[in-house]
């Protein structure tokens, strides 16, 4: 049983031995580009027991290593405000959830920021993790396209993201129009979507965070 459980793919069975012991809980936080899904994140890691994983830096991290087979790929598709395909972007989430837990087998709280984006991004969840980790809820940031933009441009000045420019960002929001928000409108139909007005300020829209968390767990 043991040597069954320890011998398959390394990856595969580490995720399948933790979830048979604590399934790891899930937090989806989905919103427009700039909308503040990041800097919130921070702020609940301050205060709640969750881990933050953003897709987005976990793919800006991946563009840069050094012998990366898909640096390239993920260079355009950003540029090009475009959605990875999601066989590279899970298996990077699904690195990071192992080693988090790995290091402490307590921590199975996990905040997956930006993701999932797409149909793609939502099919390849199903089929690598359905079973194995918890989607407990989307926390949706919502924020009009205006804000989001003029948020990006600022963070532009310093950020050095080559897609925090007019150019991308239109690529960006029309992304976000066409293939995010069906799928928030998806978990929304399923009453699995926490909303906040994320157009306030910081302090504000963490406010309504908190307590949603509070409640949530
Ligand atoms: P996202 O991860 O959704 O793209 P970020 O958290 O990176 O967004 O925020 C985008 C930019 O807007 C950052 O420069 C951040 O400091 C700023 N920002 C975030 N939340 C707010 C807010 N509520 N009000 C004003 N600026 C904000
Ligand atoms: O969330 P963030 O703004 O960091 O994402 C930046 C870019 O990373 C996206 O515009 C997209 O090109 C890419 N991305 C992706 N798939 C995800 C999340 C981000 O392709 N699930
Ligand atoms: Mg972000």
């Amino acid at each position: 049983m043991l040597g069954r459980l320890f011998s398959t793919a390394p990856i595969q069975s580490f995720l399948h031995r933790v979830s048979r012991m604590m399934k790891p809980q899930v937090v989806f936080v989905l919103g427009g580009p700039g909308a503040g899904k990041g800097t919130q994140c921070s702020r609940i890691v301050e205060c709640f027991n969750y881990t933050h994983l953003s897709a987005g830096d976990l793919l800006r991290a991946e563009r840069g290593r050094e012998g990366s087979e898909c640096g390239q790929l993920i260079d355009t598709f950003i540029k090009d405000g475009k959605i990875v395909p999601v066989e590279i972007t899970i298996s990077l989430l699904r690195k990071a959830m192992e080693e988090t837990i790995q290091k402490d087998q307590e921590k199975i709280r996990f905040l997956i920021d930006g993701f999932p984006r797409n149909e793609d991004n939502l099919q390849g969840w199903n089929r690598d993790m359905d079973g194995k980790a918890d989607v407990k809820f989307v926390l949706f940031f919502d924020c009009n396209n205006q804000t989001c933009v003029n948020r990006c441009l600022e963070r532009g000045r310093s950020s050095g993201r080559s897609d925090d420019n007019r150019e991308s960002l239109e690529k960006r929001i029309q992304t976000y129009q066409q293939s995010t928000r069906p799928i928030i409108d998806l978990y929304e139909k399923q009453g699995k979507v926490r909303t906040v007005d994320a157009s306030r300020s910081v302090e504000e829209v963490f406010a309504d965070v908190k307590s949603i968390l509070d409640k949530e767990g």
